[in-house]
């Protein structure tokens, strides 16, 4: 049963305000969605364990297909640009491996406890990823534990690609790994390069990757047969000049990997916060140009703000996770601390977030109790909101996924916004899509926030009065 929406989401607001309004809050208005919880959807908020556990089992009783994610929150190193949930586990070599192990046996505890709730022995995977953090810093073994233990509890049909990420100096130095990957069926592997700017990696404490590593770990992916290698870029870092840019995606395509996915910087609830205000939009565009550019020219299909580009036809480059997620809006369980777990109308977070420690998430699982932080049973105004602007990573908006999600058009439901978009030339209609069009580049921000749900439009109005 979906929630009835709260007052906030009951307010209409012009459709060229909220335009600017995103505009104007470019560094936030984006997929990461919905912004701020405590402000904008605290009203869907459940308030027991008894609540969150009903509410689990009553939003998964009829899904048959879902998509899983493990999240390992380790990394060598903890660069300063990262957003993501990683541990900052001090000590021994041999101490963080035994907090490594640990948490390995945690995340099975956590498959049982799902297992048990949601009978997921006849539920089908249909993508399954293996992220970070940087998974591959885990012994092969305890990888090997995480899909045995999901073939035991999920069907995972043979044609479906279990993907994981690396860093280039854990591919470069450790082939052997690599290797054990291809063998336990994993066939997407992807590494962050980010820049290779030396200067821009010290700023951003990032000293552990170089030229000779990413040439090296691409050549153990070939060694051991993979066939779908992608390569994470950043842009839009402090300091970060078109020269720099030019160089780093040079040296990318003569690596020649099947994908490349490019990231924006996102500042917030980073160690680079501060770094925000000297990167302006009309930089990051000029940089996104640059990059969209040089991909095309080398024969890389993408489009201008879609972040994965792919040398293989009919495939989008992101994982088979990743892509149902975007375009179908298809529930994925999330299992590991500070994961986030999503079906149309209920969102939920693991533990994780006040403490960034272990301690509460291994206690609830200690105690048999799912780790489960929060739990949102969200309205209309904001299921749609998460859905659509989740949509938005791929550029286009799948009419009859929203037909089929909200039991209404998109077309009647944003008359307003759409007439907006349409008139300014932002997005046009497809076939089966409404999808942006080259003009969106400049404006992503804006057309992004038009499809929010009311509170988030609120928070982002009221945001521009305030500076
Ligand atoms: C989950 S991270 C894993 C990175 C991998 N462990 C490594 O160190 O290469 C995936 C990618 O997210 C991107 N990323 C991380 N923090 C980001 C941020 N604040 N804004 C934009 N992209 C970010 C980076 O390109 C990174 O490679």
């Amino acid at each position: 049963m979906r929630h009835e929406k709260s007052s906030q989401d009951a307010c209409v607001y012009d459709a060229a305000q909220v335009f600017q309004s995103g505009i104007f809050n470019h560094y936030i208005s984006n997929t990461a969605y919905p912004i701020n919880h405590g402000q904008t959807i605290n009203a869907y908020r459940l308030s027991s364990y008894d609540e969150i556990l009903a509410t689990v089992k009553d939003s998964r009783a009829s899904i048959d297909t879902l998509w899983l994610y493990v999240h390992i929150p380790f990394c060598e190193h903890c660069c300063a640009f990262c957003e993501y949930t990683v541990l900052r586990s001090g000590g021994a070599a041999t101490i963080q491996k035994e907090v490594q192990s640990s948490y390995v046996d945690l995340l099975l505890k956590e498959f049982d406890l799902y297992t048990t709730a949601l009978n997921t022995e006849k539920k089908t995977l249909i993508g399954f990823d293996i992220w970070g953090g940087t998974p591959s810093v885990l012994p092969a073994s305890d990888v090997e534990r995480i899909i045995t233990k999901a073939k035991e509890c999920f069907i995972l049909p043979e044609n479906v690609d279990i993907s994981i990420e690396t860093t280039p100096k854990i591919a470069a130095e450790s082939p052997e790994k690599i290797a054990a990957y291809y063998v336990m069926w994993i066939r997407r592997i992807s590494m962050g390069v980010q820049t290779i700017n030396a200067k821009i990696l010290a700023l951003v404490d990032r000293v552990h990757t170089s030229i000779q590593r990413n040439k090296q770990a691409m050549q153990n992916f070939r060694n051991a047969w993979f066939q779908k290698c992608n390569i994470d870029v950043m842009y839009g870092l402090a300091g970060q000049q078109l020269e720099d840019i030019q160089a780093t995606i040079d040296h990318i395509i003569e690596l020649n990997p099947e994908y490349v996915t490019l990231y924006r910087t996102r500042f917030k609830g980073t160690k680079i916060s501060h770094h925000a205000k000297e990167v302006s939009l009309d930089e990051v565009n000029k940089q996104s140009d640059l990059l969209h550019h040089a991909l095309i020219t080398a024969w890389y299909y993408g489009v201008p703000w879609k972040n994965t580009y792919s040398r293989i036809i009919d495939d989008p480059g992101t994982s088979h996770y990743l892509t149902q997620r975007v375009i179908y809006g298809t529930p994925y369980l999330w299992l590991g601390l500070g994961a986030q777990s999503y079906t149309i109308h209920t969102l939920s977070y693991n533990q994780w977030a006040a403490s960034k420690q272990l301690a509460m998430y291994q206690k609830a699982i200690e105690d048999w109790c799912l780790p489960l932080q929060d739990m949102y049973n969200l309205s209309l105004p904001a299921a749609i909101g998460k859905f659509v602007s989740v949509s938005f990573y791929f550029w286009w908006i799948n009419l009859a996924a929203f037909q089929k999600h909200f039991q209404k058009s998109l077309e009647s439901y944003f008359a307003n916004e759409i007439s907006y978009v349409i008139e300014h030339w932002y997005m046009k209609y497809t076939q089966d899509c409404l999808v942006l069009t080259a003009k969106w580049t400049k404006v992503y921000n804006g057309v992004i926030a038009l499809f929010y749900a009311p509170a988030v439009k609120k928070y982002l109005l009221d945001l521009c009065e305030k500076k």
